[in-house]
């Protein structure tokens, strides 16, 4: 079966500084891939170069089979490709209700935008008329993932959806994560402290110093990653 993401080799970064020294990477459709590594890895530059916001200087970036080096974030999201950017990408001075209502540019009604919000996060229903910056952060959170299941995508590049949350947010957003999984929704998710993703992973890599250096199951990687951070600062 063709990936639906494939990154050979890519290399990239700001100007003419690389940061991603050639990172390899495949999500076979319907997986959930946990990309993993400690502050300035790379892992939030791996997703520029997945939604099309960084133009990878070498290597090749596949979407389902096709090569897609230099093709705009505008075509990629219009292909199903969805980013939730760390910091969350949503407007902080309009009401939930208002934010949903940005969101239905991508062709998907209003109606169906706010139904599904409601449905898969019943505290944004409840908070429906608050301006969205003055939510706790987890419930800014499930607004991002909100915006990102009104365009219906078949690729998700999910950034630190646990950042600066509690655990038990960040476990009800990994049960949302699993059931878009279930959808067959492919999702590819960085994290940069592991446990709550990798109960929902289906496979996962650590990346250190812009590079893959270890990808597998689950389990297998949890207990590499207290090591690969140590080791990981030394060279
Ligand atoms: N806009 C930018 N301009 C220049 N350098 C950048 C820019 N964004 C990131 N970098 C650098 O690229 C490297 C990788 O950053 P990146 O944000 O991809 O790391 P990360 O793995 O997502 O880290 P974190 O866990 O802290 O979010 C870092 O050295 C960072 O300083
Ligand atoms: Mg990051």
């Amino acid at each position: 079966m063709t990936p639906i993401l494939e990154l050979n080799n890519i290399r990239g970064g700001y100007g003419t500084i690389d940061v991603l020294h050639g990172v390899n990477l495949k999500l076979e459709a319907g997986q959930v891939h946990a990309l993993l590594g400690p502050n300035g890895a790379g892992k939030t530059t791996t997703l520029g170069v997945c939604s099309g916001q960084i133009v990878p200087s070498g290597g090749q970036l596949l979407i389902s089979g096709r090569e897609v080096n230099g093709v705009s974030s505008d075509a990629l999201a219009r292909a199903g490709v969805c980013l939730v950017p760390e910091g969350r990408g949503i407007f902080p001075n309009l009401t939930v209700t208002e934010n949903l209502r940005m969101f239905t540019h991508a062709g998907v009604s209003f109606a169906d935008i706010q139904e599904n919000a409601f449905r898969q996060f019943p505290r944004l229903q409840e908070r429906r008329k608050q301006i969205a910056g003055t939510m706790s952060g987890g419930e800014q959170q499930m607004l991002a993932m909100s915006r990102a299941l009104a365009v219906n995508p078949s690729l998700l590049l999910l950034d630190e959806l646990s950042m600066g949350l509690a655990p038990l947010i960040v476990e009800e957003l990994y049960e949302r994560v699993a059931e878009l999984a279930a959808e067959g929704i492919s999702i590819l998710v960085v994290e940069q402290f592991a446990q709550a993703v990798l109960g929902v992973s289906t496979v996962a890599s650590i990346m250190l110093h812009g590079r893959i250096t270890r990808t597998g199951p689950p389990a297998e990687i949890a207990e590499e990653l207290t090591e690969a951070y140590l080791g990981g600062t030394t060279h």
